[in-house]
């Protein structure tokens, strides 16, 4: 199936992933310049008004890019609704998502038909961030143009299904647009998603350690330092499953090796400055594929070691494949 139009215009195909507290509209317009989806939360606004100010510094900042570089024009950005219980500011960040007609809406935690048919209504794409296949079904029953596959090792959130399982399942039935999720950090994972059926690499942690992330030079430190097993997979600080740096975990004063479960209350995601909010600060989400960041660059920089890795990657492949 052809891919909608704002997708089929993302020069590289990498969606940079909204991260909870570090996405911001520096990050957005530098990873949209340098060719693939920008992502930020529009929970990151805070207080809420502050959405408005961030989709104008977004919009006018690219479309100044494509009147300047209409040879290497911007991918379209993208903005996350959590779409839960407890976010009270749902329906006033869509109004606003609507007014700026925001080209692709990432859904999570939760499907919506009214919210799919809000943002087709103004021309926009949605794309639905799932963990298994029936929650895959029931996106697309209810509405969304496009999954996100979040397999094991994702950062934030993620599933713990294998990456081949989880996208050949998918593709028995689903032939639209399919990002997958989890652990990519390099050009030859990006090259690999594509082989496996899907159309996007979803890349989360890695953008972490760049210069426009809004995290702590301690925690973009922490992402170069590490790698895989300096990841623990639980449900203790959000109620539900996801992946972080356990040098974070020792320095709130808990053995990571020895975490007690989660009680599932712990999960709120309101406009105030919660428990969530507070948890994602000091324990910091991150996953498995860090063994490939050894430095702080910018966004820019990142994306080109990804585009030199990807082309390396595919000679490699051509050279390599058997004759038959
Ligand atoms: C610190 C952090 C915050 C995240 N916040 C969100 C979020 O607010 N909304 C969301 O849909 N996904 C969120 N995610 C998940 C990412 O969008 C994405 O699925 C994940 O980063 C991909 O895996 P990777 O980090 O291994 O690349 C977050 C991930 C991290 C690491």
């Amino acid at each position: 199936m052809a891919l909608p139009a704002a997708l089929a215009r993302v020069p590289f195909p990498v969606i940079g992933a909204p991260l909870f507290i570090v996405s911001n509209p520096k990050l957005v317009i530098a990873q949209c310049m340098a060719g693939i989806v920008g992502s930020m939360p529009a929970l990151n606004a805070r207080p809420a008004a502050q959405l408005d100010e961030w989709l104008a510094e977004i919009t006018e900042a690219l479309a100044a890019w494509d009147r300047s570089h209409p040879e290497q024009p911007s991918a379209p950005f993208a903005i996350n609704q959590i779409v839960h219980k407890t976010n009270d500011r749902l329906e006033q960040d869509m109004a606003v998502c609507a007014r700026y007609r925001v080209p692709i809406v990432i859904t999570s935690l939760g499907a919506r038909s009214d919210i799919n048919e809000a943002v087709h209504a103004w021309g926009g794409v949605v794309m639905h961030d799932i963990i298994n296949n029936a929650f895959a079904h029931k996106a697309i029953e209810k509405g969304a143009d496009g999954l996100i596959a979040v397999a094991a090792g994702a950062g934030g959130h993620a599933g713990v299904k294998s990456p081949f399982a989880l996208l050949q399942e998918i593709r028995q039935w689903f032939s639209g647009p399919l990002a997958l999720s989890g652990a990519m950090a390099s050009g030859d994972a990006v090259l690999a998603a594509l082989a496996a059926g899907a159309d996007f690499a979803y890349m989360g942690s890695a953008f972490i350690a760049t210069d426009e992330a809004r995290a702590s030079d301690a925690y973009k430190q922490c992402i170069v330092d590490s790698n895989s097993d300096d990841i623990v997979y639980t449900s203790l600080f959000t109620g539900v499953h996801g992946n972080y740096l356990k040098p974070s975990i020792r320095a709130a004063g808990l053995d990571p090796d020895q975490l007690p479960e989660s009680n599932a209350s712990a999960m709120s995601f309101g406009g105030g400055e919660g428990s969530k909010a507070k948890a994602w600060k000091d324990v910091w989400g991150c996953g498995q594929g860090i063994g490939a960041v050894d430095a702080v660059v910018p966004a820019a920089a990142l994306v080109a070691r990804l585009k030199r890795e990807y082309a390396a990657a595919l000679q490699r492949v051509v050279a390599r494949s058997p004759r038959m």
